[in-house]
Order: C-alpha cells, then structure tokens, then sequence
C-alpha cells in the first residue's frame, strides 16, 4: 500500500496536544563514501512517514570573493571543521528536534555557493543529518540520539567521488585529483576518521549491507515506540483515508 500523508494529529504530538521530541540521528563518513544511500535505505526499511534528510553540505560558509577564486582552482579547504556555518546548523537541528520547522539553505556544488531560496521543512518524527563531519561539533553530538558512522574503503571512496564530481558537480579530473590529495584525504585523517570512536554503529559498506541496515531500524522502531509514537495509528492511506488495520 502507498503511505502518502498522515491526518488530523500529526505523529509529533502526543494525545495532549504536546510536541513530541524528533529522533535525531546523525550518519557520518568520508566523502562518497555513500551516507546517503545508508540514510535512503534506512527509511525504504523503516517504512513510516514524516522522516527528513538534512545534509551537512547545506550548512557550508557562504564564501568571500578571494576565497570563491581559490575554490575555482580547487585550493579552497572544504573538508576543514571551518568551512560550516556551526551555528545555523545547531539552531536548525536544535528547532527540528523540538518539532518545528526549519528554512535549509540549499547549497550549489557547482559554483560553491547557497542558492537564493531555501527549503521549508515543517518538523519531523525522525531526522537523519548526514554528513563527512557531523560527528565533529561537541554541541551537535549532543542533540543526536543515534550515531553511524558509514565505513568505506578509500579507494573505493575516491573511484566514487572521481565519477560524481565530474557528472555532478562540474569538475574536471585534473581538479578532483589535486583536491583529493591537498584537503580531503589529509582532512579525512585529521577530522574524520578520529570521529568514528564516537558512533554507536558502525557500518562496512561497500554499496550495501542489509543486515546493518535492519539492525538500524530495528533499534529506531525501538526508540521510536519508547517515545510513543504510534505510527501504525497514524498512517493512512491515499484512497481509504482510515488508518491501517
Ligand atoms: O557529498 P559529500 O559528503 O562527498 O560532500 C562533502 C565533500 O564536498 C567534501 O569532501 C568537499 O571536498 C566537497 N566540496 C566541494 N566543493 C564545494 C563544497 C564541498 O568539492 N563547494
């Protein structure tokens, strides 16, 4: 059956009208290393409305003029802890843990910039942050309550990222190379990797790994019914419009 929207009382509040706390969880790895596909194969799985992505990427620094030319010679540092706006990303966790909604900037690969508009999300009952160093900021590691880290071999990571980077982000081979070699990997090791002492899970994937992934849910569904959300009271569907049975 298609899940399509929920009525009347969305899952965030509870009988008395009160928000419901969002599950927050954060998905760290490596550049390419494929956070998203873990996080997009986590809800197929999970199966229940009202769960958003937020990416890391959408929190970079809005560049100066001279650091936008660096940028375009692949000499910008963007795998450094100062290259995210910190602040605006724990104010927008922050309110979406609480149930509210949040404007995201919605940031341009290609010419390293936020886009003018911006993406209203209207809260959620489970939240997945992704992103190469949501693991780094002492204040956001607070607010999650379920941390993974997606583990990728580097070489798979780099083949990967060669292959997005010139299909998707406008880059050419020769500028891929030189910043894979002066920022990310080094800023991998620096910033990242030391990260993933942090993670309650950590996931080998190599494209996939389902028996990671059912864990994962399992544990949410867990947490989820321990915070008394009732999903199967909640959903409905498009041409009945009654809850399940
Ligand atoms: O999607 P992914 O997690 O790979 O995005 C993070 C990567 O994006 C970083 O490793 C950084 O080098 C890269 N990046 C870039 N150009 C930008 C912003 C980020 O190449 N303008």
């Amino acid at each position: 059956k298609t899940i399509c929207y929920t009525v009347g009382r969305p899952p965030w509040y509870n009988s008395h009208g009160q928000m419901k706390e969002a599950f927050l969880i954060g998905l760290c790895g490596g550049s390419a290393s494929g956070k998203t596909t873990v996080a997009k194969d986590i809800i197929d799985v999970l199966g229940v409305p009202w769960v958003v992505i937020i990416s890391l990427d959408s929190f970079y620094k809005v560049l100066s003029h001279e650091e936008h030319l660096l940028a375009e010679k692949s000499e910008y540092n963007f795998d450094h802890a100062d290259a995210f706006d910190w602040k605006l990303a724990c104010e927008t966790l922050k309110k979406l843990k609480e149930g509210k909604s949040v404007q995201i900037p919605i940031y341009d690969f290609a010419t390293h910039s936020r886009l003018d508009k911006q993406k209203t999300v209207y809260g959620a009952s489970v939240v997945i942050f992704e992103g190469i160093m949501t693991f780094v900021c002492e204040e956001l590691l607070e607010l999650l309550d379920m941390k993974i880290f997606v583990d990728t071999d580097s070489d798979i990571r780099l083949a990967r990222r060669l292959k997005r980077d010139i299909s998707e982000r406008c880059r050419d081979i020769h500028g891929v190379l030189k910043q894979y070699d002066k920022f990310v990997k080094p800023m991998f090791e620096k910033f990242i990797a030391p990260t993933m002492k942090f993670a309650d899970i950590v996931v080998p994937w190599e494209g996939e790994n389902k028996v990671a992934i059912n864990v994962i849910v399992k544990s949410i569904k867990k947490q989820l019914e321990k915070r008394g959300f009732n999903f199967r009271a909640d959903l409905i569907t498009e041409h009945e419009g009654k809850p399940l049975p």
